[in-house]
Protein backbone atom coordinates (compact mmCIF):
# COMPACT_ATOMS: atom_id res chain seq x y z
CA UNK A 1 0.00 0.00 0.00
CA UNK A 2 1.47 3.48 -1.38
CA UNK A 3 2.14 5.93 1.63
CA UNK A 4 -1.18 7.93 0.49
CA UNK A 5 -3.40 5.40 0.79
CA UNK A 6 -2.48 4.39 3.92
CA UNK A 7 -2.69 8.29 5.17
CA UNK A 8 -5.93 8.52 3.23
CA UNK A 9 -7.90 6.68 5.95
CA UNK A 10 -7.40 9.56 8.24
CA UNK A 11 -8.34 12.72 5.49
CA UNK A 12 -12.06 12.91 5.69
CA UNK A 13 -12.47 15.81 3.78
CA UNK A 14 -10.25 17.77 0.86
CA UNK A 15 -11.42 21.14 -0.17
CA UNK A 16 -9.49 22.19 -3.44
CA UNK A 17 -9.21 25.67 -5.10
CA UNK A 18 -9.17 25.08 -8.51
CA UNK A 19 -7.35 27.86 -9.87
CA UNK A 20 -4.87 28.58 -13.26
CA UNK A 21 -7.32 28.16 -15.79
CA UNK A 22 -6.74 31.28 -17.24
CA UNK A 23 -2.90 31.38 -17.45
CA UNK A 24 -3.44 27.77 -18.71
CA UNK A 25 -5.28 29.42 -22.23
CA UNK A 26 -3.09 32.21 -22.17
CA UNK A 27 -0.43 30.10 -22.50
CA UNK A 28 -1.71 28.22 -25.90
CA UNK A 29 -2.76 32.10 -27.07
CA UNK A 30 -6.72 31.34 -25.96
CA UNK A 31 -9.28 32.95 -24.36
CA UNK A 32 -9.58 32.69 -20.45
CA UNK A 33 -12.99 30.71 -21.49
CA UNK A 34 -10.47 27.59 -22.97
CA UNK A 35 -9.16 26.77 -20.03
CA UNK A 36 -12.20 26.92 -17.82
CA UNK A 37 -13.62 24.63 -20.38
CA UNK A 38 -10.90 22.60 -19.94
CA UNK A 39 -10.95 22.56 -16.24
CA UNK A 40 -14.31 20.92 -16.30
CA UNK A 41 -12.42 17.70 -17.47
CA UNK A 42 -10.10 18.43 -14.19
CA UNK A 43 -13.15 18.60 -11.86
CA UNK A 44 -14.12 15.27 -13.11
CA UNK A 45 -10.76 13.85 -12.46
CA UNK A 46 -10.47 15.13 -8.98
CA UNK A 47 -14.02 13.90 -8.02
CA UNK A 48 -12.71 10.53 -9.84
CA UNK A 49 -9.46 10.46 -8.09
CA UNK A 50 -11.17 11.24 -4.21
CA UNK A 51 -13.40 8.23 -4.97
CA UNK A 52 -10.71 5.93 -5.58
CA UNK A 53 -8.99 7.16 -2.71
CA UNK A 54 -11.57 6.91 -0.52
CA UNK A 55 -12.14 10.38 0.36
CA UNK A 56 -15.42 10.90 1.67
CA UNK A 57 -16.30 14.40 1.27
CA UNK A 58 -14.57 16.69 -1.19
CA UNK A 59 -15.28 20.14 -1.50
CA UNK A 60 -14.42 22.45 -4.83
CA UNK A 61 -13.88 26.39 -5.44
CA UNK A 62 -15.74 27.23 -8.28
CA UNK A 63 -16.71 30.53 -8.81
CA UNK A 64 -15.82 33.09 -5.38
CA UNK A 65 -17.94 36.35 -4.14
CA UNK A 66 -14.56 38.33 -5.72
CA UNK A 67 -14.99 36.97 -9.24
CA UNK A 68 -17.79 39.50 -9.93
CA UNK A 69 -15.01 41.19 -11.08
CA UNK A 70 -13.82 39.60 -14.06
CA UNK A 71 -15.38 40.84 -17.64
CA UNK A 72 -18.62 40.32 -18.04
CA UNK A 73 -18.21 37.23 -20.80
CA UNK A 74 -16.15 35.38 -18.25
CA UNK A 75 -18.67 35.43 -15.90
CA UNK A 76 -21.33 34.18 -18.20
CA UNK A 77 -18.88 31.65 -19.58
CA UNK A 78 -18.27 30.31 -15.93
CA UNK A 79 -21.80 30.39 -15.31
CA UNK A 80 -22.57 28.10 -18.02
CA UNK A 81 -20.19 25.67 -17.85
CA UNK A 82 -21.45 25.29 -13.88
CA UNK A 83 -25.25 24.63 -15.66
CA UNK A 84 -23.96 22.21 -17.92
CA UNK A 85 -21.81 20.67 -15.85
CA UNK A 86 -24.48 19.56 -13.04
CA UNK A 87 -26.83 19.10 -15.71
CA UNK A 88 -24.56 16.76 -18.12
CA UNK A 89 -23.24 14.76 -15.04
CA UNK A 90 -25.87 14.77 -12.18
CA UNK A 91 -27.49 11.07 -13.04
CA UNK A 92 -23.85 10.06 -13.01
CA UNK A 93 -23.05 11.15 -10.00
CA UNK A 94 -26.31 10.08 -8.33
CA UNK A 95 -25.95 6.67 -9.59
CA UNK A 96 -22.54 6.48 -8.26
CA UNK A 97 -23.98 7.71 -4.49
CA UNK A 98 -22.49 10.94 -4.28
CA UNK A 99 -24.43 13.53 -2.20
CA UNK A 100 -24.48 17.07 -4.01
CA UNK A 101 -24.01 20.27 -2.64
CA UNK A 102 -23.62 24.14 -3.42
CA UNK A 103 -22.08 26.55 -1.15
CA UNK A 104 -22.56 29.97 -1.21
CA UNK A 105 -25.12 32.94 -2.09
CA UNK A 106 -28.17 31.91 -3.75
CA UNK A 107 -28.99 35.26 -4.78
CA UNK A 108 -27.35 36.61 -8.11
CA UNK A 109 -27.77 33.46 -9.11
CA UNK A 110 -29.88 32.96 -12.54
CA UNK A 111 -33.48 31.20 -12.08
CA UNK A 112 -32.57 28.33 -14.47
CA UNK A 113 -28.73 27.80 -12.63
CA UNK A 114 -31.08 27.88 -9.59
CA UNK A 115 -33.59 25.67 -10.58
CA UNK A 116 -30.51 22.99 -12.02
CA UNK A 117 -28.76 23.26 -8.35
CA UNK A 118 -31.84 22.32 -6.79
CA UNK A 119 -32.99 19.73 -8.50
CA UNK A 120 -29.35 18.53 -7.71
CA UNK A 121 -29.16 18.43 -4.32
CA UNK A 122 -33.03 17.23 -4.03
CA UNK A 123 -32.24 14.14 -6.12
CA UNK A 124 -29.05 13.34 -4.34
CA UNK A 125 -29.71 14.40 -0.67
CA UNK A 126 -30.29 11.01 0.39
CA UNK A 127 -26.80 9.69 -1.27
CA UNK A 128 -24.06 9.36 1.53
CA UNK A 129 -21.35 7.09 -0.61
CA UNK A 130 -19.59 10.66 -0.89
CA UNK A 131 -20.32 13.98 -0.52
CA UNK A 132 -19.09 16.72 -3.36
CA UNK A 133 -19.59 20.04 -2.26
CA UNK A 134 -19.28 22.66 -4.77
CA UNK A 135 -18.57 26.48 -3.59
CA UNK A 136 -20.28 28.72 -6.35
CA UNK A 137 -20.53 32.34 -5.65
CA UNK A 138 -18.74 31.72 -2.35
CA UNK A 139 -16.96 34.00 -0.18
CA UNK A 140 -16.17 33.28 3.45
CA UNK A 141 -16.77 36.46 5.05
CA UNK A 142 -19.82 36.56 3.27
CA UNK A 143 -21.03 32.84 4.27
CA UNK A 144 -19.87 34.10 7.79
CA UNK A 145 -22.22 37.00 7.62
CA UNK A 146 -25.36 35.31 6.28
CA UNK A 147 -25.19 32.75 8.80
CA UNK A 148 -24.54 35.78 11.58
CA UNK A 149 -27.75 37.60 10.11
CA UNK A 150 -29.98 34.14 10.46
CA UNK A 151 -28.72 33.31 13.62
CA UNK A 152 -29.98 37.13 14.62
CA UNK A 153 -33.06 36.65 13.25
CA UNK A 154 -33.40 32.90 15.71
CA UNK A 155 -32.10 35.15 18.60
CA UNK A 156 -34.63 37.58 17.63
CA UNK A 157 -37.48 35.30 17.72
CA UNK A 158 -36.25 33.10 20.79
CA UNK A 159 -35.70 30.28 19.16
CA UNK A 160 -31.96 30.07 20.26
CA UNK A 161 -30.67 31.56 23.38
CA UNK A 162 -27.89 33.85 22.81
CA UNK A 163 -25.39 32.01 25.84
CA UNK A 164 -25.99 29.00 23.64
CA UNK A 165 -24.39 30.22 20.77
CA UNK A 166 -21.00 28.22 20.83
CA UNK A 167 -18.80 27.58 17.70
CA UNK A 168 -20.56 24.48 16.90
CA UNK A 169 -24.29 26.38 16.82
CA UNK A 170 -23.01 28.55 14.77
CA UNK A 171 -21.16 26.30 12.39
CA UNK A 172 -24.74 24.85 11.97
CA UNK A 173 -25.52 28.29 10.06
CA UNK A 174 -22.90 27.74 7.88
CA UNK A 175 -23.40 26.05 4.42
CA UNK A 176 -20.87 23.44 5.51
CA UNK A 177 -23.34 22.27 8.10
CA UNK A 178 -22.98 19.00 9.07
CA UNK A 179 -19.88 18.77 7.51
CA UNK A 180 -16.66 17.91 8.83
CA UNK A 181 -13.72 20.97 8.82
CA UNK A 182 -11.48 19.96 5.65
CA UNK A 183 -8.83 18.57 6.81
CA UNK A 184 -6.44 18.98 3.60
CA UNK A 185 -6.68 22.51 1.45
CA UNK A 186 -5.29 22.42 -2.03
CA UNK A 187 -4.59 25.33 -4.27
CA UNK A 188 -2.81 24.82 -7.67
CA UNK A 189 -1.16 27.64 -9.94
CA UNK A 190 1.59 28.53 -7.49
CA UNK A 191 -0.36 31.16 -5.67
CA UNK A 192 0.01 30.87 -2.06
CA UNK A 193 -3.15 32.36 -0.42
CA UNK A 194 -6.56 30.97 0.24
CA UNK A 195 -8.70 34.16 -1.38
CA UNK A 196 -11.58 33.56 0.94
CA UNK A 197 -11.90 29.87 0.88
CA UNK A 198 -13.54 28.39 3.97
CA UNK A 199 -12.11 31.05 6.39
CA UNK A 200 -13.60 29.40 9.09
CA UNK A 201 -13.72 25.59 8.33
CA UNK A 202 -10.04 25.72 7.16
CA UNK A 203 -8.86 27.20 10.36
CA UNK A 204 -6.51 24.31 11.32
CA UNK A 205 -6.56 22.58 7.83
CA UNK A 206 -3.34 21.29 6.12
CA UNK A 207 -2.31 23.92 3.33
CA UNK A 208 -0.43 22.01 -0.09
CA UNK A 209 0.10 24.26 -2.81
CA UNK A 210 0.84 22.70 -6.11
CA UNK A 211 2.16 23.79 -9.12
CA UNK A 212 -0.09 22.20 -11.63
CA UNK A 213 -2.80 25.31 -13.45
CA UNK A 214 -6.13 23.76 -12.94
CA UNK A 215 -6.90 21.84 -16.29
CA UNK A 216 -3.59 19.53 -15.98
CA UNK A 217 -4.47 18.68 -12.38
CA UNK A 218 -4.64 14.67 -12.52
CA UNK A 219 -4.91 11.90 -9.80
CA UNK A 220 -0.79 11.72 -9.65
CA UNK A 221 -1.13 15.33 -8.34
CA UNK A 222 -3.90 14.55 -5.90
CA UNK A 223 -2.11 11.42 -4.47
CA UNK A 224 1.54 13.92 -4.53
CA UNK A 225 -0.55 16.33 -2.07
CA UNK A 226 -2.20 13.23 0.26
CA UNK A 227 1.59 12.39 0.38
CA UNK A 228 2.48 15.79 1.70
CA UNK A 229 -0.40 15.86 4.02
CA UNK A 230 0.94 12.62 5.48
CA UNK A 231 4.32 14.17 6.44
CA UNK A 232 3.24 16.72 8.43
CA UNK A 233 2.38 16.78 11.80
CA UNK A 234 -0.64 18.30 12.74
CA UNK A 235 -1.33 19.62 16.82
CA UNK A 236 -4.15 21.86 16.86
CA UNK A 237 -2.39 23.73 19.54
CA UNK A 238 -1.51 21.13 21.85
CA UNK A 239 1.59 18.40 22.06
CA UNK A 240 2.07 15.36 20.26
CA UNK A 241 3.79 12.63 22.29
CA UNK A 242 7.27 12.01 21.33
C1 LIG B 1 -9.58 29.43 -11.74
O1 LIG B 1 -8.77 29.89 -12.74
C2 LIG B 1 -11.05 29.50 -12.06
C3 LIG B 1 -11.77 30.57 -11.38
C4 LIG B 1 -11.25 31.43 -10.54
C5 LIG B 1 -13.16 30.70 -11.66
P1 LIG B 1 -8.49 31.42 -13.00
O2 LIG B 1 -9.50 31.91 -13.97
O3 LIG B 1 -8.39 32.20 -11.75
O4 LIG B 1 -7.08 31.34 -13.71
P2 LIG B 1 -5.84 32.29 -13.50
O5 LIG B 1 -5.55 32.36 -12.04
O6 LIG B 1 -6.22 33.63 -14.06
O7 LIG B 1 -4.75 31.64 -14.29
C1 LIG C 1 -10.05 31.79 -6.31
O1 LIG C 1 -9.24 32.03 -7.41
C2 LIG C 1 -11.45 31.50 -6.73
C3 LIG C 1 -11.67 30.20 -7.41
C4 LIG C 1 -10.77 29.31 -7.63
C5 LIG C 1 -13.01 29.93 -7.81
P1 LIG C 1 -8.95 33.50 -7.96
O2 LIG C 1 -8.08 33.32 -9.16
O3 LIG C 1 -10.22 34.23 -8.14
O4 LIG C 1 -8.15 34.17 -6.75
P2 LIG C 1 -7.16 35.39 -6.73
O5 LIG C 1 -7.87 36.54 -7.34
O6 LIG C 1 -5.96 35.00 -7.52
O7 LIG C 1 -6.84 35.57 -5.29
MG1 LIG D 1 -6.88 32.67 -10.51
Amino acid sequence: MSSSEERCRDVRHVAIIMDGNGRWAQQRNRPRAFGHNKGVDAVREAVRAAGNLGIKYLTLFGFSTENWRRPSDEVDALFELMKRFVDADLEKLHKEGVNIRIAGRREGLSGDLLAIIDRAEAQTAGNDKCFLTIAFNYGGRDEIVRAARRLARDVKSGAIDPDAVDENAFAAYLDTAGMPDPDLLIRTSGEHRTSNFLIWQAAYAELVFLDVLWPDFSAEHFKAALDEYASRERRFGGVNAA
